[in-house]
C-alpha cells in the first residue's frame, strides 16, 4: 500500500480511495484516513481486519396472511422512497436468542452492545406499505428452489438475514447450514428449498476467490472470466448479485483481460464496468427468463465520519443510537457504479431487478456492528473496544437490523413475480 496520498484535502481523498477501501476492512476505514496524515503504521491492522473476514395503489388486504394467492402490489411503488419509522411492536421480525445459525460478528446485543434501538425501526415506504413478511408464505415460494445471494460479506450478511428471517417457521431436524468451500447453504427439508451464500467479492473471478484466505492488499481482478464462478450458478432459480466494496480499495486496480500474464492498472470505474459486463453476457447466455429470477442489489453505504450528519464531531457511527431523519447522502456513496450498474442492466436482453437500497440505508448510521463484533473469529480485545476511532466497524451491520429490511424488499418482489 502506497501512503503518498498525502493531501490536505480530505474531502476529495475520502471519497474514493479512503471511504471505499475502508469498506473493505470492517471498520478500519478510519484507520485509513488518518493514515493520510500520518502515514506508516496501521498498513498491518488494516490486513488484520481484511483476511480476517473475507466480506400507489397499494391493495392492503387484512386477510392477506391466510389467503396464499394475495400480496400488496407494490408495482407502481418506488418502495426505496420513505421513511424509518420508530416500532417496537412488529420490530425486530426475530431476536439474536431465536436464530440459531446467527454468527458472532453481527450479534451486537451478545457482544455487549448497551442499546438496542436500532432493532425497532421500520422502513416505512412513501406511497404504499411493504408486505409484512412471512416465512412460511416465502417457503412456499421457494419450494423445490434455490435462492442464491452472491457476493461479497455484505451479501453474506443479508443471506444471514435471510436464514434467521426463515428458520422460526421450521422445526427442529427440518432446517440445516453447512458450509462447503465458497459456499454457505441452508435448507429447508420439508420444502426442499435451498438458500445459499455464493464467495464472489468481484461476481468475476479474482485472486481474492478463497472464502477465507483472501488477498486484499494484491488484488488482481480477471475482468474477463466467471466461468468458474458461474458454474455454480447455472439453474439456480433466483439469484441476487453484489459486489462493491472490494473495488474500492484505490481508485485504481490491477486487472487482466485476456492474457492471464498481461497485469494492467485499470481505473476502478472502467474495471468495474468492464467485469459487469462479462456478467451481463454470462446472464444472456445462460438464464432462462421464463424460470429464472435476477437481483442486483445497490451499494451498501459506510458510514465512517459523523462529520457527515454531525458538522464538527469528529467520530464514526460508533455510539450513534438514531437513524438520519431527512435528506442525507453520505460520500462514500459512490453514485458513478450505481450508474453502471443501473446501465448494464438496461442494456441487458432479461430482465434484473436492482433492489435501490442505498439510500435507505444511507440513513443508518445507527445500525452498524461499531465495537461489538469479532474480527478473524475473535471478539474485539477489551482494547480494542477502548478505541472505537480505530476500532470501530461501520460498514457491517447488527442483526436484527438493516439487512433484514432489504430482504423484506426482496420478499415484496418475489410475491409480486411470483403470485402474479
Ligand atoms: C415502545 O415505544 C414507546 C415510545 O417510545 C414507549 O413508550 C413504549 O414503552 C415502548 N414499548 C415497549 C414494549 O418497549
Ligand atoms: C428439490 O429441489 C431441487 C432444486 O433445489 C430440485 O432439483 C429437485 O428436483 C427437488 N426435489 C424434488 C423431489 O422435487
Ligand atoms: C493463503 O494463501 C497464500 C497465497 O495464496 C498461501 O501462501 C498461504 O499458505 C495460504 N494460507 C492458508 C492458511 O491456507
Ligand atoms: C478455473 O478455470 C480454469 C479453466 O477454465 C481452470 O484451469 C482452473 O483450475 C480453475 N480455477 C479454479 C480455482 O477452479
Ligand atoms: C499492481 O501490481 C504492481 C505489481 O505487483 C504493483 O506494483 C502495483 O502497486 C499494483 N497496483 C495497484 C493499484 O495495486
Ligand atoms: C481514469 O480516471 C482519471 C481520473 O478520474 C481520468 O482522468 C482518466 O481519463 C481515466 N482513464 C480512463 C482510461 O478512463
Ligand atoms: C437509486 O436511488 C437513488 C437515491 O434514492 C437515486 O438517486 C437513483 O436514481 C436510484 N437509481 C435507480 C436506478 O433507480
Amino acid at each position: 500500500m502506497t501512503t503518498t496520498q498525502q493531501s490536505p484535502n480530505r474531502k476529495y481523498h475520502s471519497i474514493l480511495p479512503i471511504a471505499l477501501a475502508s469498506l473493505l476492512i470492517l471498520g478500519t476505514a478510519r484507520l485509513v484516513f488518518d493514515n493520510l496524515k500520518n502515514s506508516r503504521e496501521s498498513i498491518f491492522r488494516w490486513r488484520f481486519w481484511l483476511e480476517g473476514n473475507g466480506f400507489h395503489r397499494y391493495i392492503i388486504k387484512s386477510s392477506y396472511d391466510n389467503d396464499d394467492n394475495s400480496y400488496e402490489d407494490i408495482e407502481d411503488c418506488n418502495v426505496f422512497e420513505g421513511k424509518w419509522v420508530w416500532d417496537n411492536v412488529s420490530r425486530p421480525l426475530y431476536s439474536e436468542e431465536s436464530c440459531p445459525f446467527l454468527v458472532k460478528q453481527v450479534a451486537c446485543q451478545r457482544n455487549g452492545r448497551p442499546d438496542n434501538f436500532y432493532q425497532f425501526w421500520r422502513w416505512q415506504p412513501n406511497d404504499c406499505n411493504l408486505p409484512r413478511f412471512n416465512a412460511l408464505k416465502l417457503l412456499r415460494i421457494l419450494r423445490n428452489k434455490r435462492l442464491m445471494f452472491i457476493g461479497d460479506s455484505i451479501q453474506r450478511s443479508q443471506f444471514d438475514s435471510m436464514v434467521c428471517m426463515l428458520q422460526s417457521a421450521l422445526p427442529q431436524g427440518q432446517k440445516s447450514l453447512h458450509k462447503v468451500p465458497s459456499k454457505k447453504i441452508f435448507y429447508a427439508q420439508e420444502y426442499n428449498a435451498t438458500i445459499e451464500f455464493y464467495w464472489a467479492p468481484f461476481i468475476v473471478e479474482s485472486n481474492s476467490d478463497h472464502s477465507t484466505n483472501h488477498t486484499v492488499l494484491k488484488r488482481l481482478v480477471k475482468l474477463d472470466r466467471i466461468a468458474n464462478h458461474s458454474k455454480n450458478w447455472e439453474g439456480v432459480d433466483i439469484l441476487v448479485f453484489e459486489s462493491y466494496v472490494w473495488w474500492m480499495y484505490k481508485p485504481i486496480i490491477n486487472a487482466t483481460y485476456g492474457n492471464l500474464n498481461d497485469i494492467k492498472e485499470y481505473n476502478v470505474t472502467t474495471a468495474y464496468k468492464m467485469a459487469l459486463q462479462t456478467w451481463a453476457n454470462w446472464l444472456e447466455s445462460s438464464i432462462n427468463s421464463q424460470t429464472q429470477r435476477v437481483y442486483f442489489m445497490s451499494l451498501s453505504p459506510t458510514h465512517l465520519w459523523s462529520s457527515e450528519w454531525n458538522p464538527g464531531s469528529e467520530g464514526n457511527c460508533f455510539n450513534e443510537k438514531e437513524p438520519i431523519h431527512g435528506p442525507y447522502w453520505g460520500m462514500g456513496t459512490n453514485l458513478e457504479i450505481m450508474k453502471i450498474v443501473q446501465e448494464t442492466i438496461q442494456d441487458l436482453k432479461i430482465d434484473v431487478t436492482f433492489l435501490n437500497i442505498t439510500q435507505l440505508s444511507d440513513f443508518r448510521k445507527d445500525a452498524h456492528t461499531t465495537i461489538y463484533t469479532e474480527r478473524k473469529g475473535k471478539l474485539l480485545t477489551k482494547e480494542q473496544k477502548a478505541d472505537p476511532k480505530n476500532f470501530a466497524d461501520c460498514i457491517h451491520w447488527c442483526l436484527p437490523g438493516v439487512p433484514d429490511t432489504w430482504n423484506e424488499i426482496l420478499y415484496a418482489h418475489l410475491l409480486q413475480e411470483f403470485y402474479n
